[in-house]
């Protein structure tokens, strides 16, 4: 898949469900893969490189203000990020992944679950938000989803992300949705919950 600029790693666990990795605000490919590594040894691990460009930091999609989102390309993008999931299972010969994404990268990730949900077996959303104002009719078929937010994330407001687990449950996922004592950033608790989920 030669669409978005990414890192493979092969499964030594080929069990194990992929990871598709997406890196908030500023990272790259490389940037989630410890951590795709610790949450699930073993998995095969897909981390594309957002493909549009703030100020020279890479996302996935454009925004007009922090928390304010141009839903005519998150929407191309989401469509986008698809095709390249798509193409990758194709060449490398993986299962559907879950998702695991970051900020920017979790909020991809639910415009995907709501726009394109057949290309995610699930996903881990850290520090998302509510990515569409008008969500699409989706049919999520119990799809498991792991939001995890921060009780003082100064980007994302607590109803914010409370509202978009109402929306992902609404659109039929088996949500579980935990508020964590602290902000923005990840912290070891994400690790044990989202590494504890995955296992289950
Ligand atoms: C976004 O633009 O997706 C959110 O503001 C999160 C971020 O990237 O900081």
């Amino acid at each position: 898949p030669a669409s978005f600029i990414h890192r493979y790693e092969p499964a030594a666990a080929p069990d194990r469900a992929p990871l598709l990795l997406l890196h908030g605000t500023g990272g790259d490919e490389t940037d989630l893969i410890p951590l795709g590594r610790a949450l699930s040894p073993g998995a095969a691990l897909l981390s594309p490189r957002g493909p549009v460009l703030e100020n020279g930091m890479p996302r996935f999609f454009r925004r007009l203000a922090e928390g304010v989102f141009d839903e005519a390309d998150l929407r191309r993008r989401a469509a986008d990020l698809a095709g390249f999931v798509r193409e990758a299972r194709a060449s490398y010969g993986l299962a559907a992944p879950v998702a695991v994404g970051f900020s920017n990268g979790a909020n991809i990730a639910a415009a995907v679950l709501l726009l394109h949900p057949e290309v995610l077996a699930g996903a881990v959303l850290l520090r998302a938000m509510v990515p569409l104002a008008e969500p699409p009719a989706a049919d999520l078929g119990g799809k498991p989803v792991l939001i995890l937010s921060g009780r003082s994330d100064p980007i994302v407001p607590a109803a914010n992300a409370a509202r978009l687990a109402g929306m992902l449950a609404e659109a039929g996922s088996s949500v579980t949705h935990e508020v964590l004592p602290g902000g923005h950033g990840l912290m070891q608790a994400d690790l044990v919950r989202a590494q504890a989920w995955l296992a289950r």
